[in-house]
């Protein structure tokens, strides 16, 4: 599959003929939509990062477009083609327009494409509130409009995006979070509108607002996205259902949040943190994670990083915000082990080794964990890609379950509404599902690193870790 495509009957009914224990609801037209995502070689995965420190409303400003995830898409009559990036941490669409400052001045929106309202004749006006800011000042704006979005064979009419007069980013964001969560609800206080996986469902086209995202292998540049369906094929054993963490403040269902109640190594679940195990290393309990496919990388709280950069022997680049090991570590067995109230995906050490250049033609590789500091709690794609999740945002809820890497087999079953409607999933008793006060961290301080000091002999990690004067 190259390219957006509409599951067909025939597919869907012979991929599931391999599949004997569920029961499935035939239909004539399976309200499944499958998309195909790629990603693209990554060079230097700091470059980006940089920029996604610096800026708060990070997901949005993608400058490189080299680390994520993306589709092909197109808008208008006649079509215009995009290329958009598949974002679970926002939740407006929005493309450049082809006035716009930051393309017009040369061609690096060539590949992501952008749209002009003027050739489409199915563009609609709908208002000037379309904002998204950055803390250091750029960010995109423009105006919301309706037109046409065309999937494969199939064209969605009157989806409501943004279109950006100015902007930071080259390609276009398909954010698919929670409508409380668009710019022009918290933005300019209008009513949330249905973004991409509302609409599908507002119009009969999927049963529930539920999607999963399988990104594969580090080595494999492919994965899918599956509005209203799941692929049981694609991750091992069942799902776990959990609850989505509400906004502390408000109560209100804003991020793809869950609780992360314990991180442990080579398969000791909780070795780091847990609450269950007095030993850990640190003392923290538990706290909110926003799962974040915009990201690509993985975003814990000091303690736990400078643990982790102690025990890869990393050399923490204060400027990039990470820290560059050993790439020998890629070829090392090895987890880290993230646990959410009793259920555990462990992320192979080969998926958090990254690539990030060269230096005197000797690859540089930097770990795909870096300090959240003061800033929200995120597992990018360097843990999303061990993990098979299925965002419920109608039940708020999330299934996990850990992924089948390179699956060639496909076995795809609707997700039914109501509760319960995702198959092959069974929620996780007493989950947790509030968040507990987030970390605070001002300037990321790492422990030396033991290669460095010639070993750690001697030295336990808590006494390093909890040594103030570093
Ligand atoms: C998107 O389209 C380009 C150009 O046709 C193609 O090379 C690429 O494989 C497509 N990517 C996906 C994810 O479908
Ligand atoms: C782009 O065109 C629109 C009208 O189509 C106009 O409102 C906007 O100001 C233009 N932007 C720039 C940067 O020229
Ligand atoms: C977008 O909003 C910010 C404040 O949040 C404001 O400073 C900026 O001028 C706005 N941009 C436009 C084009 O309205
Ligand atoms: C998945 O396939 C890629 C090649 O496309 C390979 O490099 C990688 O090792 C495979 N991963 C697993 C876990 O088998």
């Amino acid at each position: 599959m190259k390219s957006f495509a509409l599951i067909t009957a025939a597919q869907l009914l012979s991929a599931v003929s391999t599949v004997t224990a569920i029961q499935l609801s035939r239909r004539d037209n399976p309200r499944v939509f499958g998309l195909d995502i790629q990603r693209q070689h990554v060079p230097n995965p700091v470059t980006r990062e940089r920029l996604y420190r610096r800026q708060k409303f990070v997901r949005q400003t993608l400058d490189n477009l080299e680390t994520l995830y993306f589709a092909n898409a197109s808008l208008g009559t006649p079509e215009q083609q995009l290329r958009l990036h598949i974002d679970t941490g926002s939740s407006d669409l929005w493309v450049n327009a082809d006035n716009s400052t930051f393309c017009d001045d040369s061609d690096q929106c060539e590949e992501g494409g952008t749209y002009d309202p003027e050739e489409s004749s199915s563009f609609e006006y709908v208002n000037s509130a379309f904002n998204i800011t950055y803390v250091d000042g750029t960010g995109a704006s423009g105006i919301y409009a309706k037109d046409t979005f065309h999937f494969g064979g199939t064209s969605l009419e009157d989806l409501q995006f943004g279109v950006g007069y100015t902007s930071s980013s080259a390609a276009g964001i398909l954010g698919i979070g929670y409508v409380s969560n668009e710019a022009q609800v918290h933005r300019a206080g209008l009513e949330p509108y249905p973004n991409l996986p509302q609409l599908l469902v507002d119009r009969g086209y999927i049963n529930s607002n539920a999607y999963s995202l399988w990104l594969n292998d580090l080595d494999a540049s492919r994965g899918s996205i599956l509005f209203g369906g799941v692929d049981t094929e694609k991750f091992q054993g069942t799902l776990h259902t959990l609850p989505i963490i509400p906004n502390r403040q408000t109560g209100e269902y804003l991020e793809l949040v869950i609780s992360l109640t314990g991180l442990g190594q080579n398969g000791n679940e909780g070795s780091i943190f847990s609450a269950e195990n007095n030993d850990a290393i640190t003392d923290i309990i538990s706290f909110p994670v926003l799962l974040d496919s915009g990201a690509s990388l993985t975003y814990l709280p000091d303690d736990i990083v400078r643990y982790l950069y102690y025990d890869f022997g990393g050399e923490y680049d204060s400027s990039a915000g990470v820290a560059y090991i050993d790439c020998d570590f890629a070829n090392q067995q090895g987890s880290l082990d993230f646990t959410f109230s009793g259920i555990t995906i462990s992320v192979p050490y080969n998926e958090l080794v990254l690539e990030a250049g060269t230096r005197r033609g000797q690859p540089v590789c930097v770990l795909g964990v870096a300090p959240s500091g003061n800033e929200q709690p995120t597992l990018g794609d360097t843990f999303l890609r061990s993990a098979y999740v299925v965002y419920d945002l109608s039940n708020n809820e999330i299934s996990l379950a850990p992924t089948n890497f390179n699956a060639t087999q496909s076995a795809i079953q609707e997700i039914q509404s109501g509760e319960d409607g995702v198959p092959d999933a069974s929620g996780v008793p007493g989950a947790v599902s509030t968040g507990v006060v987030g970390p605070t961290g001002s300037g990321f301080v790492p422990l030396p690193s033991p290669t460095k000091q010639g070993g750690a002999a001697g030295l336990t990690p808590e006494l390093w870790m909890f040594d103030s004067s570093l």
